[in-house]
């Protein structure tokens, strides 16, 4: 799928007013959804000709879209407005605009929820998701039948379900004892990512998910191993609700055949399930919850352009971190080299304007996930943020945002630094916290 329009960002406008009907006090709040207005727009595709000429249709398409994207709602978390409403969406599958014959669904269809103020996620329509599809995913992640020695299995790096990362490691260990050479990745909200890992080089999660049962670093299995052991295995006599792998292969696929394929295939769909959209951000969002001043502080800041020409001195953040997802699904050079030694992206295209970019991470659940950046450099979030304040560091490819600073970054005052920290704080969903996960697996 090509590159979509990065930043989607929902913004409300509160309109504090006396109206004259019976003079009382209304504070009315107007959502103005981005994603409406820019759509589908591809920005390769459909961006070259506008410059709001008379008759221009991409410029009268976007100019009708405008009108669409405002929505009033009432301040103060009375009524959930359609953006940023408490009544999560449900998706069908869909790949974009690609009309693909959909696969026969076995078993029963699963229910996708996400946040009303979230774009629709591109499901893929051959493979459709199902209750039972899903279980044999979870289950496949948990197994560590899936690496040599059955030492390690997918959760030993991706923790609670896949909700955030390797505790505190900046290079989880493979089953040999050896380290990989990234930083592990959150799992959360991948529906609506389409090139996977840090350089972006698995295009799909079919295919990402056999990847790391493959890595010497990593699991350092085969495939075929893999396939003969499930195949094998029995199902934990101590569980009398255990079933064995082909009845569980059986349920989502409709045959009992165990194959490579259909590993990736139950993976991808648990994979596409683990969803993040409740914190006090999406609270604060719906007007059921208030930021503090400081973290007020920080979502301005976080959203505002640094541009002192124009009496503006933002952190210019949202330009690559925008949206309800907080990233902008693409790839780019936050300036934390002039020499990168991972040349990341580079590694995929080969293209020079390419080095030293990395997937833009979303900054959901940031809190969490400790060590920061694709080498886990920064061991807390205020150095990860302070990388912004003082340590950018310039080269061909550093992003025309942070490039535009003077040498070093944005000189930011501590309280404004601490202000951006207390913001990102506010993006933790907290069933995710370590201490409120084993308290819901915890036995009643
Ligand atoms: C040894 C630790 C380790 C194990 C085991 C592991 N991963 Fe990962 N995972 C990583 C690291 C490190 C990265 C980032 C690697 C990179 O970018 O090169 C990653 C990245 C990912 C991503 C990309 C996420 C994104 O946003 O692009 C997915 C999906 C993923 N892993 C799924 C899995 C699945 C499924 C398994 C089990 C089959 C698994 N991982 C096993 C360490 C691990
Ligand atoms: C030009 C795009 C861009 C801008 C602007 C930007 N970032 Fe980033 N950010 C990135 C990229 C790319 C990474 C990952 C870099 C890497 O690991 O090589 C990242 C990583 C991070 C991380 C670490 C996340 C993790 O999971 O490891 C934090 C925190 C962060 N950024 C916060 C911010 C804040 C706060 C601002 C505004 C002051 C900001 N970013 C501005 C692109 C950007």
């Amino acid at each position: 799928m090509p590159p979509r329009y990065p930043d989607k960002p929902v913004c409300s406008y509160l309109w504090d007013t006396t109206l004259g009907v019976h003079s009382e006090h209304a504070a009315v709040r107007l959502n103005f959804d981005l994603a409406t207005v820019f759509g589908e727009l591809t920005l390769d595709r459909d961006t070259s000709s506008t410059h709001s000429r008379e008759g221009d249709e991409l410029a009268d398409w976007l100019r009708g879209n405008v009108e669409r994207a405002f929505s009033p709602s009432r301040a103060g978390g009375l009524q959930p407005s359609s953006v940023g409403g408490s009544t999560p969406k449900t998706a069908t599958a869909s790949r974009g605009h690609e009309v693909a014959a959909p696969a026969k669904i076995i078993g029963t269809p699963y229910r996708f929820t996400y946040a009303a103020h979230f774009p629709k996620p591109a499901l893929p329509l051959d493979n459709p998701l199902t209750e039972e599809g899903v279980a044999l995913g979870r289950r496949l992640f948990n197994d560590p039948l899936l690496s040599k020695g059955e030492k390690q299995s997918c959760a030993s790096c991706h923790q609670m379900d896949g909700g955030t990362v390797d505790a505190g490691k900046a290079f989880s260990l493979g089953v040999d004892g050896l380290p990989g050479k990234r930083n592990a990745m959150p799992l959360y909200n991948l529906a609506w990512k389409s090139e996977f890992f840090w350089d972006g080089r698995a295009k799909s999660l079919r295919q990402q998910a056999l990847m790391p049962i493959q890595d010497e670093l990593e699991m350092h299995e085969t495939l075929p191993n893999v396939v003969a052991k499930l195949k094998s295995a029995r199902a934990a006599a101590a569980d009398a609700k255990a079933i064995s792998y082909a009845t569980s292969f059986t349920r989502a696929f409709g045959t009992p055949d165990i194959t490579a394929e259909r590993v990736g295939l139950a993976l991808e769909q648990f994979l596409l399930t683990v969803t993040s959209f409740d914190s006090k951000f999406d609270r604060v969002m719906r007007g059921e919850a208030q930021f503090t001043t400081e973290e007020q502080r920080g979502f301005e800041l976080f959203h505002t352009e640094h541009d002192p020409r124009r009496g503006q001195f933002g952190a210019d953040c949202f330009h690559c971190h925008g949206g309800p997802l907080f990233q902008n699904v693409a790839f780019a050079n936050n300036g934390l080299e002039r020499e990168p030694k991972d040349l990341g992206r580079y590694l995929v295209t080969g293209r020079d304007g390419d080095k030293g970019k990395f997937s833009v991470p979303s900054l959901r659940n940031v809190e969490l996930t400790a060590p920061y950046m694709h080498d886990g450099r920064h061991r807390s979030l205020e150095e990860a943020v302070f990388h912004y304040v003082r340590g950018v560091k310039r080269s061909e490819t550093l992003d025309p945002n942070l490039a535009k600073h003077r040498p070093g970054g944005m000189h930011l005052p501590p309280p404004d630094l601490h202000a951006l920290v207390a913001f990102l704080k506010t993006l933790t969903d907290e069933s995710l916290r370590p201490a409120a996960r084993s308290a819901a697996l915890a036995p009643p």
